[in-house]
């Protein structure tokens, strides 16, 4: 019923402690839940989770735990089985059992690891949560419809090869066990066959066979190349459409390193996924005709082979576990490394600032050396299971002809049976063998797929059953609008109710951290509301295409992403018919002619990768012009010219007012936006006042002290930030 072993699970993020090591303890009660569908339910608060929350998802499983605060090994040898153990006072991870002396803790960012007692107080910090019942009739909303796998399910789109690739297999089988039984009635009935065929005509058989071997095995290289190039592609695809569908929601709590390991894992797959390996495979399917081939010319010989066959598979199950757990260990940590230099490239300007680079190389010696042990105890490793199964292999023609002498001496064998199942025993124990020694590269591929179908198994709302929405803009409208990003923190933005109609020009201010950015990007639709409802025109735009909205409404982002292309592909973005005057407006009203001025290339000057040879304010102004270019019925702005001087801002945040989009637009600079048709003030994710600039200067609340404050706060800025 339950295993003994609770089965690992990895965090993708490390915030993701808490939720990962009650997976695996839920998992290990029975209960089939994926890290997937827990963060999905409960987000992950930015701080990780406290006990109480752990406490609280558990009882939603009807399970319900104790806490206890533990400072003896007693307690843990009297309840020696899985529990969530508080650790380093910063981590949760899954306590295993007691097993000689040892403590196995299954760490959600490590994997499974054995401490000494002494180790063990070292990490533990006191606080254990034990589960300690089970309401078993609690009807739960767990239930995840039956995961379909998507491997399974890429395979049998294409069933017609599968069935031609086994076809094809079974004839050369066929062909193949042909050889061992024309040998022994050649060897046996040597007399009468030297009499009949002479040795040219002999030849000319042999040929013939070649001929046609030859051209089996041709088809089937290429059968299966096919095979193999499909199944990947479709792979490739499959996983890159999925992260195109995924909501931005997904994606701002994970690590950049970490999905891009992800990523790379695809052709790590095409890789290990060798045609030899393929051929391997389907090979092993046969062994079943060798062996009733092997059985009618004799038992005895059989049984002496499967004695050295089950030596082979024995040792490699032994080492099965440890190859595992060793194959897991490497690729979390090279995850970690990989997810090291991510975060190092990106933010090379400001490590070298702060001068962190010793820590980072720190960092990276610590995993890549532990990865260095690991690969070592994996080769040692796959050298014994190796070697015990070569050396078998030596052996086991000896054993047949040991035992074979007998059967011929005594009648029950003929010379030509036992050359001749010397010869199958061989063909047989090939694929074995290969298996068993590409056992590293199918524990690899195993790691590989499991990470990948984390991703693959990401739920993503179809788009297909969606409206376009093609009307002319009328209004947006927030109704009771509450965002969350996860179930135990305060909402971000709390019952927000907001119009807005045609031709607004709208600002919205407030203290940095009050929810302007969450707001804007509830409004353009990248993020979902936890609560309420994002109407446009009247419509909800949860059943509105994506698509169709990113054409009506543009956003700039508070940082704008640049891409590696030419300056004028980054404003248009890949539109065809974008008309010339408007491309020139844009252009101008977002000056980023002062900047094409300077360059001699002009428009078709390469930005470097991120954007690395622009400044931030050039950055903010080619975003700016992209988003005109698109020309948006509803604009969005996110701070869009923080990083402008205010001659530059004020110009073109009066150009921007001069269309007749209507506009949403977060500033700190409330200079800029003071002629705007309505101000909205937030604090701490609620709307406090609303009004025009002179309204709320005569109310005297937040926005009159900001106001105030801030103008002191500008001015100083617009002397450094020179975009
Ligand atoms: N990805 C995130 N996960 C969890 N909390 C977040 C995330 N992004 C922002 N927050 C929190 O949401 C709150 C509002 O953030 P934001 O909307 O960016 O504020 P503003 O734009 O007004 O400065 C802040 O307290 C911030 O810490
Ligand atoms: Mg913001």
């Amino acid at each position: 019923m339950w295993s003994r072993k609770v089965k690992f699970v990895e965090q993708s993020e490390h915030s993701e402690c808490g939720i990962t090591s009650i997976t695996m303890i839920l998992n290990y009660l029975g209960i089939p839940v994926s890290l997937n569908f827990l963060r999905d339910k409960y987000g992950v608060p930015k701080g990780g989770n406290t006990l109480f929350h752990l406490k609280s998802i558990f009882q939603d499983f009807g399970i319900s735990t104790s806490g206890f605060k533990v400072n003896d090994l007693k307690f843990f040898k009297e309840n020696n089985r899985p529990c969530i153990l508080f650790w380093d006072n910063k981590h949760y991870v899954v306590f295993e059992r007691i097993k000689f002396n040892k403590i196995i803790i299954v760490d959600p960012a490590l994997g499974r690891k054995k401490y000494s007692y002494k180790d063990f107080w070292e990490h533990f910090s006191s606080v254990v949560l034990v589960p300690v019942g089970m309401d078993k009739d609690l009807h739960l909303d767990y239930k995840i419809e039956k995961k379909k796998n998507i491997l399974v399910s890429i395979l049998f789109k294409q069933k017609l090869k599968i069935v031609g690739l086994i076809l094809f297999t079974l004839l050369i089988q066929f062909f193949a066990l042909g050889i061992p039984v024309i040998t022994q009635r050649a060897v046996d009935n040597y007399k009468i066959l030297s009499q009949d065929l002479t040795v040219t005509e002999i030849m000319i058989l042999i040929g013939m066979v070649f001929g046609v071997y030859y051209v089996l095995q041709i088809f089937r290289t290429i059968l299966i190349a096919n095979f193999q190039n499909y199944f990947e592609k479709n792979l490739m695809t499959e996983f890159m459409k999925k992260i195109m569908s995924l909501p931005l929601s997904f994606f701002v709590n994970r690590s950049t390193g970490d999905l891009i390991f992800r990523s790379n894992l695809t052709t790590y797959i095409q890789q290990l996924l060798s045609s030899q390996l393929i051929t391997t495979i389907i090979d092993m399917v046969f062994v079943v005709a060798y062996l009733s081939l092997m059985i009618s010319y004799s038992v005895q010989l059989t049984v002496v082979s499967m004695f050295g066959i089950a030596i082979i598979i024995v040792s490699s199950f032994c080492n099965t576990k440890r190859y595992q757990y060793l194959t897991d260990k490497e690729l979390t940590l090279h995850s970690k490394i990989h997810r090291t230099l991510v975060e190092l490239f990106e933010g090379m300007e400001t490590v070298k600032s702060i001068g962190a680079e010793k820590q980072f190389y720190e960092d990276w010696e610590k995993n890549f050396i532990e990865q260095l042990k690991v690969q070592m105890s994996k080769n040692r490793a796959s050298g014994f299971i190796g070697n015990i199964a070569t050396a078998t292999q030596f052996i086991m023609p000896l054993m047949i002809m040991g035992v074979g002498i007998y059967g011929i001496s005594n009648g029950s064998l003929t010379v030509g049976e036992l050359i001749s199942f010397n010869a199958i025993a061989t063909a047989f124990v090939t694929p074995i063998i290969t298996i068993m020694g590409s056992y590293s590269s199918i524990m690899l591929l195993q790691s590989y797929f499991g990470k990948l179908s984390e991703i693959l198994e990401q739920k993503v709302q179809n788009e297909d059953s969606k409206e376009v929405f093609d009307e002319d803009y009328e209004s947006i409208e927030l109704r009771n609008v509450s965002f969350q990003y996860s179930k135990f923190e305060d909402p971000i933005l709390k019952n927000i109710n907001i119009s807005i109609g045609k031709h607004e020009k709208v600002a919205i201010v407030g203290p940095s951290g009050s929810g302007k950015s969450t707001l804007v990007k509830v409004l353009s639709g990248l993020y979902s509301p936890s609560e309420g409802e994002v109407l446009l025109n009247g419509k909800d735009i949860k059943g509105l295409t994506q698509e169709s909205i990113r054409q009506k409404v543009s956003m700039v982002n508070q940082n704008p992403a640049i891409f590696n292309m030419s300056l004028k592909d980054n404003i248009l973005m890949n539109k065809s018919e974008v008309d010339e005057s408007l491309f020139m407006a844009a252009v101008k009203d977002a000056r980023v002619n002062e900047i094409i001025d300077m360059l001699p290339m002009g428009y078709e000057t390469q930005v470097s990768e991120g954007g690395m040879n622009l400044s931030g304010g050039q950055m903010q102004r080619i975003a700016i012009a992209r988003a005109i270019v698109n020309t948006p019925e509803l604009m969005l702005m996110d701070e869009p010219t923080s990083a402008l001087d205010n001659i530059s801002e004020n110009y073109i945040m009066n150009r921007v007012k001069e269309y007749d989009f209507p506009c949403v637009v977060v500033s700190h600079r409330l200079n800029t936006i003071q002629h705007f048709d309505r101000v909205i003030v937030m604090y701490q994710g609620r709307i406090v006042e609303e009004g025009t600039h002179d309204e709320l200067m005569k109310k005297r609340g937040l926005y009159s002290y900001i106001y105030s404050g801030n103008l002191e706060a500008s001015e100083l800025k617009g002397e450094q930030a020179i975009g």
